[in-house]
């Protein structure tokens, strides 16, 4: 195209481009100028047909005007996408003092809360805290626990048993399950919920819904072997059949456990009055040990605190009018030790166990423990603490 006047035709375009007041009309003139059927589309393309000596002369001036035509309409586009952005922050302004509306908060429930504190007070004495399953065995509940089948204590504990359904996962009839002398599901309301062993009377084939947190010590034993030192709690849901102002067939327990070599009664006084002095947040704690009975600890005793009576209410600390009681505890029983997998002629322990509800309420004034399960949203926001507040000793575990 020897009659084109390239000089001026570039002119004309970077003129356009310049002129484009949008991205929309700088996009028209990109088209116009090296769209298919754009001018300089046309000029490259007239490069085909030329002899090669006329390329060689046509050619340059002709890739010249295509890349500067490129060139500026990259830099236009650029040039008004800032000036796009700059108007948007200048009229899209953040009023940050509006009120924020942030809908309903939740609040942490005093048992989770409680859990959150006794684990903060244990971990600053080096006890890790484990947990076991809810559906335990008999043997973890109560044979390896020193309480054999015919243990009084059984009754005591007012067992949930699970009664495995005889069809589950086996493909046959309830009449041919039973028929193998599988578990008998009891048919009549009123009929105790214990389960018949198969005849071959395994054992781990008898479930329930664990009674205490206490199987857990059994579980934590046989995990290590026998052969380390253990300092534990364990936090969690048990179960027994029973309900009124102060039981709830599900309630929650913590255990403590700690085994190792020489442990004595003193170690246990010592950790208990450091715990509850922790937990309360007073100094002037008083305890008192009361000799008592559990199948798992020899001696065993139930440790009480003081209180002492301001305005008509019972206040933890002292001792001047009264005891109320907050665990049991002793020193591991040596066929529990067995049990566990540990030589009770290397090996010491002690153990407790103490309700988390009732720590709860004892600390926080709460006196319905029902009202603890019953997923009422007023009772939380009144007895629930903040989300965000983690319970530390140098805070204040319940700040
Ligand atoms: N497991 C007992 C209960 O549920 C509580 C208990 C007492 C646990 C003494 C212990 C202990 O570890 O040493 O009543």
């Amino acid at each position: 195209m020897p009659d084109t006047d390239l000089d001026q035709l570039q002119r004309d375009l970077l003129a356009a481009i310049e002129a484009s007041a949008g991205v929309d009309a700088l996009e028209a003139v990109r088209v116009h100028a090296l769209g298919k059927q754009g001018a300089v589309t046309a000029l490259l393309k007239s490069l085909g047909a030329m002899t090669p000596e006329r390329r060689l002369v046509d050619g340059p001036p002709i890739q010249a005007l295509r890349e500067a035509a490129a060139a500026a309409v990259a830099a236009r586009k650029a040039a008004l996408e800032a000036a796009a952005l700059d108007a948007r922050l200048a009229s899209e302004r953040v009023d940050m003092t509006l009120p924020v509306d942030t809908g309903p908060v939740g609040s942490v429930h005093p048992v989770s809360q409680v859990m959150d504190e006794l684990a903060e007070i244990f971990a600053d004495l080096g006890f890790a805290v484990a947990t076991g399953p809810e559906i335990e065995d008999d043997w973890h509940n109560f044979t390896a626990l020193n309480i054999p089948e015919t243990h009084p204590a059984r009754a005591m504990h007012d067992t949930f048993y699970v009664v495995p359904s005889p069809l589950r996962g086996r493909g046959k009839s309830r009449e041919a399950a039973k028929g193998e002398g599988q578990y008998e599901v009891p048919s009549s309301p009123g009929q105790p919920l214990s389960p018949t062993l198969s005849p071959e009377g395994e054992r781990e084939q008898k479930m329930l819904l664990r009674t205490h947190t206490s199987p857990v010590q059994i579980r934590a034993m046989l995990a290590a072997g026998g052969s380390q030192p253990i300092r534990l709690i364990a936090p969690g849901r048990t179960y027994r059949s029973d309900s009124d102002a102060t039981h709830t067939p599900m309630f929650h327990q913590v255990e403590g456990l700690v085994i190792d070599r020489g442990i004595t009664l003193g170690h246990l006084k010592w950790t208990l009055e450091t715990f509850l002095k922790a937990f309360f947040e007073r100094e002037d704690i008083v305890l008192r040990l009361r000799p008592s009975y559990f199948p798992f600890t020899e001696p065993s005793a139930e440790v009480d605190v003081g209180y002492t009576l301001e305005k008509g209410k019972r206040v933890i600390g002292g001792s001047g009018d009264g005891w109320l009681e907050v665990l049991g505890s002793g020193m591991v029983h040596r066929k529990v030790l067995e049990a566990g997998g540990y030589d009770p002629a290397e090996w010491q322990g002690f153990a407790f166990g103490c309700g988390i509800d009732r720590l709860a309420m004892l600390k926080y004034g709460i006196d319905d423990l029902r009202a603890f399960f019953d997923g009422d949203a007023r009772w939380l926001r009144h007895y629930g603490f903040a989300a965000l507040d983690v319970p530390t000793l140098s805070g204040g575990v319940s700040s």
